[in-house]
């Protein structure tokens, strides 16, 4: 695992703007993984400016996002796929039917898991996916105890993450407990794996991904056996890890070295 410590929030979203704009630069037709919640929100917003700016193009690119609501459609405000259209997809010049977030209103939620994990297949494969990581250690819906080796499928959220995400709707209102989420096994076939993660409430999910055993109560710890994984942490979220002094060293030393 590549580990980079940034200052600030704002440092952790350029940086991820700068990993996908190296992506399209060297692979047009790149497939990309996408994320949603508060973390990428000011990633979305450094690649909008750079395709508004025209520096960066998103025309030939694929997506595929990790989740959805499942009991949510597309329509509904709280669901991912208009949070993507929102943040992200409406400003940028990629066609909305190159954009895949699983359908979270299907009256066939297996079928749909599986017609999910076909088109990535279809389309290549992920060349690179991003991720969040929650206060439980879980990538994408991938709540702790999920098998690492996992597939796109039904999970139950935990209570946590229901607690986590009930500030986005609103009282009363309809909070799904279930979601269709690419597995574990999916997201470690993509070829690059970006996760950022920032402030202190992910502090203990982060050093249970890099420190801790590699367990499925921590999914996210799953990434030690990722050959190119990044994780971009401000100093908040890394305040737990007790190596930093070692992880920063190596970076230090890694941008001497050309090519790295
Ligand atoms: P957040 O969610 O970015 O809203 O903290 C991350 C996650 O739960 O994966």
């Amino acid at each position: 695992m590549q580990i980079v410590i940034l200052d600030t929030p704002q440092q952790v979203a350029n940086y991820g703007a700068d990993r996908f704009a190296d992506q399209l630069k060297h692979k047009p037709d790149s497939v990309l993984g996408l994320a949603t919640g508060s973390t990428p929100i000011a990633l979305y917003s450094a690649l909008t400016a750079r395709v508004q700016r025209g520096e960066l193009s998103f025309a030939n690119a694929r997506t595929f996002n990790l989740d959805e609501y499942l009991g949510l459609a597309g329509s509904h405000p709280q669901s991912y796929r208009y949070f993507m259209n929102e943040h992200l997809f409406q400003h940028l010049d990629i066609a909305l039917a190159n954009t895949a977030v699983p359908d979270g209103a299907t009256d066939n939620p297996l079928a749909a898991c599986d017609a999910y994990e076909a088109a990535i297949q279809v389309a290549g494969g992920i060349d690179l996916q991003l991720l969040g990581i929650g206060r439980n250690g879980h990538i994408g819906f991938n709540e702790p105890s999920s098998s690492l080796a996992s597939r796109t499928r039904v999970k139950t959220l935990t209570p946590d993450t229901v607690k986590a995400n009930q500030r986005f709707f609103a009282d009363g209102e309809f909070q799904p407990h279930l979601s269709i989420t690419m597995g574990i096994g999916t997201i470690m076939e993509a070829r690059q794996i970006l996760l950022l993660a920032t402030g202190q409430s992910k502090s203990a999910a982060v050093r249970a991904m890099v420190e801790g055993p590699l367990a499925a109560r921590c999914p996210a710890s799953i990434l030690q056996m990722h050959p190119k994984a990044t994780l971009v942490l401000d100093r908040a979220a890394a305040s737990q890890l007790e190596d930093v002094a070692f992880y920063q060293y190596i970076e230090q030393e890694n941008q001497r070295l050309p090519g790295v």
